[in-house]
């Protein structure tokens, strides 16, 4: 069988494949929508055929490992950042625990050093602070706001203190924070500036995407995200020098920066002095980082490439279904907070955030939307500092975690995912407005 003829033949195959997700998946009109009976969930995966057909085509291709998929979705990240480098990684929590490691790097002119602080928000996703702990540093919690669920930026500076080096913020539910607060305290105070932007893939603040204002800022392509692969993730990297470090990090520690199967990139292969390794040694397996392996496969990244094509019409469904709900729900002011975000942000909406005022039974109304099938989130873990698992732990708060604890009680949301139906987003509406007898 000559290549033409190979050719042909997958050819025929990713036709069939695309009849296939026709009788398959397509979401059909045997998927009536039934209101109490199906299910509305908060987020999930959107795709059509172009992501199986990706999908298999890499298969056929059987490179297995990150390959030609990976390396184009990865320029394309960096392009939409405007950014110097784009990696892959397995998911956003490999992505943050990089950024961090990054930061204790040997490496890095700047190492941070076991006690050092960095500043973060109490109501948080357990894995942006996992690595700020397991790599000896102490996070320093700030309260967070009430409607943007956000960092209380006006506290951040306050909160600095002697051996405080960093601020590590995620934009909560694709919010973005005050980035002119933080970033004027990140430059005035010599601090690194990191973006959690696995919840805010597409939202930008003065115009500019969020992830672009950090030194580094991560990305989750779980499917619950703007976009998905499966599992995967991003780390955005600012700076040629972090950029090397990062690489190398998610590469096993190594300092070579082949892509899979190829050698001898630097054209120095058996050249150098590494260490107190003989001179010579093999550039391939020398490690100059304490790393892991956190990359992806070519079918995820292939997955990832036809979603990244769909990014903005993901981003202005989200966007639509949050307007929906906002603009039919003002009037409810009297029993339910209500987003807020800053003018100079269009966020890229997660979910649709609402805090009870009190006196309202938190619990009933969400049994009530839940006993009807309607899925509620809570915000994060909401005060992170109450889950076993980070109880005891060194760190250091700043003021009082009041507001943290609010949201952790009282605030919940819905989902605004491209898959919500307009009689799901209708039938979700009149329950909460039915709770409260409007
Ligand atoms: C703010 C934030 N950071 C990190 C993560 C972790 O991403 P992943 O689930 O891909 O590990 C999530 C997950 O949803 C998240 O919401």
């Amino acid at each position: 069988m000559d290549q033409r003829d190979k050719d042909e033949l997958k050819k025929e195959i990713l036709e069939k494949v695309k009849q296939y997700y026709n009788v398959a998946h397509k979401p059909g009109q045997d998927a009536e929508y039934v209101r109490g009976e199906t299910k509305v969930n908060y987020s999930g995966r959107v795709y059509d055929s172009d992501e199986l057909v990706n999908l298999v085509s890499s298969s056929l291709d059987f490179w297995l490992t990150a390959g030609p998929y990976a390396s184009d979705l990865q320029g394309k990240l960096a392009e939409f950042f405007g950014v110097h480098k784009a990696y892959l990684v397995n998911s956003g929590s490999s992505a943050n625990l990089i950024i961090i490691s990054v930061l204790r790097s040997k490496q890095y002119r700047n190492q941070l050093h076991p006690g050092d602080e960095v500043i973060t928000p109490a109501v948080t996703f357990p894995t942006t602070l996992t690595p700020i702990v397991q790599n000896g540093l102490i996070p320093v919690f700030v309260d967070c706001e009430l409607a943007t669920y956000n960092i209380d930026a006006s506290q951040v500076e306050a909160a600095i203190g002697e051996k405080t080096k960093a601020i590590f913020v995620p934009h909560t539910l694709g919010n973005p924070v005050d980035l002119d607060i933080l970033q004027d305290i990140a430059d005035r105070k010599r601090l690194v500036l990191i973006e959690d932007c696995c919840d805010a893939f597409g939202a930008t603040f003065d115009g500019k995407p969020v992830g672009s204002f950090g030194v580094m800022s991560s990305l989750s392509f779980y499917p619950a995200h703007q976009m998905t692969m499966g599992e995967g993730g991003a780390v955005i990297v600012n700076e040629p020098e972090l950029a090397r470090i990062a690489l190398s990090i998610r590469d096993w520690g190594r300092d070579c920066w082949c892509e899979p199967g190829s050698n001898d990139t630097c054209g120095n292969r058996f050249n150098f002095q590494y260490g107190d390794l003989p001179f010579g040694d093999d550039h391939k397996y020398v490690y100059s980082n304490l790393g892991y392996n956190l990359k992806v496969t070519d079918m995820q990244a292939a997955i990832g490439v036809a979603q990244f094509e769909k990014i903005n019409g993901f981003v202005d469904a989200r966007r639509d279904n949050f307007n929906f709900y906002y603009e039919n729900l003002k009037d409810l002011e009297e029993f339910l907070i209500l987003p807020k975000w800053s003018d100079k942000a269009n966020p890229s909406w997660f979910g649709f955030p609402l805090t009870v005022r009190e006196g309202v039974d938190f619990d009933k109304l969400i049994c009530s939307l839940e006993g009807v099938k309607i899925e509620t989130r809570k915000v994060f873990a909401g005060n992170i500092l109450k889950h076993p698992g980070f109880k005891g732990i060194a760190n250091r708060v700043h003021g009082t975690l009041e507001n943290t604890d609010i949201i952790m009680n009282r605030a919940f949301f819905i989902g605004v995912y491209p898959g919500l139906k307009p009689a799901m987003r209708q039938f979700v509406l009149e329950r909460i407005r039915a709770f409260f007898g409007k």
